[in-house]
């Protein structure tokens, strides 16, 4: 229903003004929200251009001033600001730097908020609930700052994290968005996709990250997209590379790294299983695989082509292997 919707929205954009003012006008807000913020490397301009801000260590400090403001209940639990739980509220986000979730229209959505340590034993991001304005799976966190860069760029490159957006953004690149943790959705690339048919997958130096990476090919490839990946040095991620270094450095780095997907993935074979045949075999049915989600004729056969030179195996091999894949399709 519009109304509300409309409600939640304003109830979202309170909060956001809210973690704002705390963090800038509070003695709490500046001591540890602002200073954790600087101690990541941000300046007062990348902090103030993504809205960051700081949740007080308390249970009900929001919801009290969201009340006295004249906020109802009913929208506070519905998007999730505040539980409510045996007749009793509490705030979600306590004690945590909160980045806000914009629409592509800068509407706010929802929130991540992360602790101020690093105790593996505590989740690091508390995010907002799905509702009726959040949607987790059709939502890319920094687009609505980066959507005019990546149409200019003709490119996106994709992170994990809201850290990788902002300090690349302070880095100097802007057509960067992420997927948030989630899994990458169709519905997310379809969002790209309305601006540029490039995709640069950027995902973190660990092994999760590289799993995401593989996942995220596919579906790319199916939107009839082009996509690249670049992974970094074991350990790194967007965000701590970006942050020593210059956009120079970041962005000859970031051409001389990025791999086609099938340079990619037969790349991940040569570290896995250097002489192993049935290991090369895998790889060149799942590189098949790939070549098969796209829709374009001409690109498929060039793609086949690459492949072949790459994997030093015939043509005729892979095409075969192409036309039994989508036999089994169809
Ligand atoms: N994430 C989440 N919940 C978690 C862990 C991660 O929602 N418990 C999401 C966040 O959006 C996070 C992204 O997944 O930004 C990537 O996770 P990770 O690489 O672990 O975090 P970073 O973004 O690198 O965060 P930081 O640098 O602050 O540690
Ligand atoms: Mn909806
Ligand atoms: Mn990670
Ligand atoms: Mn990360
Ligand atoms: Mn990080």
């Amino acid at each position: 229903e519009a109304n509300e919707r409309e409600s939640m929205y304003l109830v979202s954009e309170f909060a956001n003004d809210y973690f704002q003012k705390v963090m800038f006008k509070t003695d709490q807000g500046q001591a540890i929200g602002l200073s954790y913020f600087k101690e990541r490397g941000f300046t007062n301009e990348t902090i103030k251009k993504f809205q960051l801000g700081y949740s007080p260590d308390d249970w009900q400090a929001f919801t009290d001033e969201a009340v006295k403001k004249g906020y109802q209940m009913e929208f506070l639990e519905k998007t999730g600001l505040t539980i409510v739980k045996d007749n009793k509220t509490f705030d979600r986000f306590k004690g945590r730097v909160m980045f806000p979730i914009h629409s592509m229209s800068g509407r706010v959505l929802g929130f991540g908020g992360r602790i101020l340590t690093n105790d593996k034993k505590a989740a690091k991001y508390l995010n907002s609930p799905e509702s009726t304005i959040y949607h987790k799976s059709k939502v890319l966190y920094g687009l609505y700052h980066a959507k005019q860069s990546i149409a200019k760029e003709d490119n996106c490159f994709l992170v994990e994290g809201y850290t990788d957006v902002i300090q690349f953004h302070q880095t100097g690149i802007k057509n960067v968005v992420a997927s948030s943790g989630t899994a990458l959705t169709p519905e997310q690339i379809r969002l790209i996709n309305r601006l540029t048919k490039n995709i640069t997958v950027l995902f973190d130096g660990d092994a999760a990250g590289i799993r995401a990476s593989l996942r995220g090919i596919d579906l790319i490839l199916e939107q009839g997209m082009n996509v690249r990946v670049c992974t970094f040095p074991n350990g790194e991620d967007p965000d701590s590379f970006a942050k020593q270094n210059t956009y120079e450095e970041l962005n000859t780095f970031l051409n001389e790294n990025a791999k086609d997907f099938i340079q990619f993935k037969a790349s991940i074979l040569v570290e896995e299983a250097k002489n192993d045949p049935i290991k090369k075999a895998e790889t060149i049915r799942d590189i098949v695989n790939s070549i098969s989600k796209i829709p374009d004729s001409i690109k498929r056969e060039v793609y086949v082509q690459e492949c072949s030179r790459i994997m030093d195996i015939s043509e005729n091999v892979l095409f075969s292997t192409l036309a039994q894949i989508s036999k089994k399709e169809h």
